[in-house]
């Protein structure tokens, strides 16, 4: 399936977007050249976006489902004030491994506590409340993890939810993945305790804020 946003015009969005810093395209260097998918990072455009946000609304306890080499959690990381905290979770050591040998870089990295295991589980550690959550791994469990962060989520803090286009294909879907989120679409968009948008952002970005 073609990008969402075809790439010329995603290189002019990166071209007129703040430049990313060293560390961050360090980080996405070696995410290219250790890893078999490194497309699933969420890369400058949106990584910028995540920052921005964190800022504005002045995020100081971040959850982050799906961690891969660590780039939206240090993005993200940027964006909080000091003595923030972001937790993120991951079941893959070996891409964690890449993501801590980058954010000991920064003095951001501090604010990140990295927890292994499946997401369903270690989501019952945290009580919150959450002022932003960014949910970006597997995709079957998608509804299930959105079920489980809502009651940790404070009124008027955020959701962001990843890929929820899915290259397209939640207009034609076929496989599990595909049948997934379009299940958690329709689930969320008819969500009372939110108000929603779904963003055109790279693969599609769901923002919501709880009511
Ligand atoms: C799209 S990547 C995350 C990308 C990351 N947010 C970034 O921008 O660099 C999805 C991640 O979800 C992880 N994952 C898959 N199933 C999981 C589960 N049950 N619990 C926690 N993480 C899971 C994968 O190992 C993968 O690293």
């Amino acid at each position: 399936m073609p990008d969402i946003v075809p790439p010329e015009i995603e290189r002019y969005a990166e071209l007129h977007t703040s430049p990313e810093n060293p560390l961050l395209s360090a980080l996405a260097k070696a995410t290219r050249e250790k890893t078999e998918v490194p497309r699933m990072q969420v890369g400058h455009v949106e990584g910028s976006f995540l920052r921005l946000l964190t800022r504005a609304i002045e995020a100081k306890h971040v959850l982050e489902i799906g961690t891969f080499t660590g780039y939206s959690a240090l993005c993200m990381a940027e964006g909080m004030p000091q003595g923030g905290k972001l937790i993120t979770c991951d079941v893959d050591e070996s891409a964690a491994k890449i993501a801590r040998e980058h954010w000991k870089q920064s003095h951001h990295g501090k604010k990140i506590v990295f927890e292994i295991g499946p997401a369903l589980d270690t989501l019952k550690k945290f009580r919150g409340p959450f002022d932003l959550v960014f949910i970006d791994a597997d995709k079957e469990n998608y509804l299930n993890y959105w079920n489980a962060v809502l009651p940790k989520v404070r009124k008027g803090g955020m959701i962001l939810v990843d890929n929820v286009l899915w290259s397209g294909r939640v207009l034609d879907p076929k496989a599990e993945s595909d049948k997934a989120i379009v299940r958690f679409n329709e689930a969320v968009s008819n969500d009372r305790r939110v108000e929603l948008v779904m963003l055109t952002l790279r693969d599609g970005v769901t923002m919501a804020v709880k009511k």
